[in-house]
């Protein structure tokens, strides 16, 4: 699965630095092409000669090469990797990562990286149990990028804890099941929705809700990552999205929604309802501005909108998979196996405003899958992006 693919492997100043140096050699071995970048604390523990002489390319460390100038550009190397591996991570440099403090090449290189970048923690066990390490890994995480959790053993101090590096040969074998799992979605077709609906009342004012779109975002980006073309029919949010093969189409209102699924989705294998769709819209639009009168209070009139899960269950051909949400505040496992079944749905999400940390607006959600066939799958609280892979991870296997 390495073959060919250009890794940045990023060393920085600890003990485990050491085991970098097999690490870098199985990546060779693996047919990788690698380009070894080194903190200055890292330069400490293994010297530039042995990893330059084992990757073939000259080690990058500094910004630019003192006595030539050469700059060394970080942009530019963070566009050629395909992946990139910080093994060992100090307790230091994952907080830098975590708050963006630009001071050397690697982090620079980090910030500047497209590709999906893996992080193997190495540190003594009471660093590794420091609440300041476990909320910057936890921010880490909820950037999409991928923790090799250290495993438990003897340290460099010679106590006894939670702080290892990974061995080489798994964090090898971790990059492997990556590339490998990355394109299990190629040849797909995937729709998504994703935002609230806003529904107009005037040219000022509308109905909508707080839905940010995230959740439906990340949906749509990790089936991208892992090979689908995605069709993400959006409803107005803040946030935006360059992973290529999303075609996005943004709209406003639950009709609009309505019409580019019905177009979208024959040529679908699976849709994901994620979007926060409005039940109800005003009956009519006032084209100016109303005023507001001096005793009466206006009444708007609703009338119902389509609900588009439900229309997309009654159209679904056989091998296709539709997905809903269940966004619920009371009772909520059987609002959720209600709709499963009224929607013609194959999974519903389950999140519960009951539960902190999960629902509008927020980086994180806790979910519980329900499916058709009457499974029950709960998760624990997670960013947005791991639980996409959950809910990505769990379609594939239907
Ligand atoms: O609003 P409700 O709780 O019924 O929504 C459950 C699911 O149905 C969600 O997946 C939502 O995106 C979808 N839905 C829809 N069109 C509507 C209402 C909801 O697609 N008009």
């Amino acid at each position: 699965m390495l073959k060919g693919k250009h890794i940045i492997l990023g060393i920085t100043g600890g003990i485990a630095a050491y085991k970098s140096v097999s690490l870098l050699r199985l990546l060779i071995k693996a047919g990788a092409e690698v380009q070894v970048v080194i903190t200055p604390a890292g330069k400490e523990f293994i010297t530039p000669v042995t990893l330059s002489a084992l990757s073939g390319k000259p080690v990058i460390s500094e910004f630019f090469t003192a006595n030539t100038g050469e700059w060394h550009s970080h942009v530019d190397l963070g566009l050629w990797a395909d992946a990139m591996v910080i093994a060992p991570a100090t307790a230091s440099s994952i907080a830098k990562m975590a708050n963006g403090v630009a001071d050397n090449m690697l982090i620079t290189t980090y910030l500047s990286a497209k590709a999906p970048v893996f992080i193997a923690p190495s540190m003594d066990l009471d660093m590794m149990a420091h609440p300041s390490t476990k909320r910057n890994i936890e921010l880490l995480k909820s950037y999409g990028n991928h923790i090799i959790e250290p495993t438990e053993g003897e340290l460099a101090s010679h106590l006894i804890g939670k702080g290892r590096m990974e061995e080489p040969e798994e964090i090898v074998k971790f990059l492997s099941r990556f590339f490998a799992c990355q394109q299990d979605l190629k040849g797909k077709h995937v729709l998504v929705t994703a935002g609230p609906t806003f529904e107009k009342i005037d040219p000022v004012r509308f109905i909508g809700n707080y839905s940010s779109g995230k959740m439906g975002y990340a949906i749509a980006e990790e089936a991208a990552r892992r090979g689908a073309m995605v069709t993400l029919i959006s409803g107005p949010v803040s946030i935006t999205t360059n992973v290529q093969n999303i075609n996005v189409i943004k709209v406003d209102s639950a009709q609009e929604m309505y019409d580019y699924c019905i177009s979208s989705f024959p040529i679908c294998d699976f849709a994901i309802m994620s979007a926060a769709v409005a039940d109800y819209a005003p009956i009519e639009y006032c084209d100016k501005k109303i005023k507001r009168e001096k005793d009466d209070i206006p009444t708007i009139r609703l009338k119902k909108n389509p609900d588009i899960a439900a229309k997309l269950g009654s159209i679904k051909k056989d091998g296709q998979m539709l997905i809903g949400f269940a966004l619920e505040t009371n009772n909520e496992e059987n609002n959720a196996i209600d709709k499963l079944h009224r929607k013609n749905l194959d999974m519903i999400i389950l999140n519960s405003l009951q539960d902190s940390g999960a629902g509008f607006g927020t980086n994180t959600n806790k979910i519980t899958i329900y499916t058709k066939q009457e499974e029950k799958i709960e998760f624990p609280l997670k960013s947005k992006i791991e639980v996409a892979k959950d809910i990505i991870d769990r379609i594939i296997q239907k």
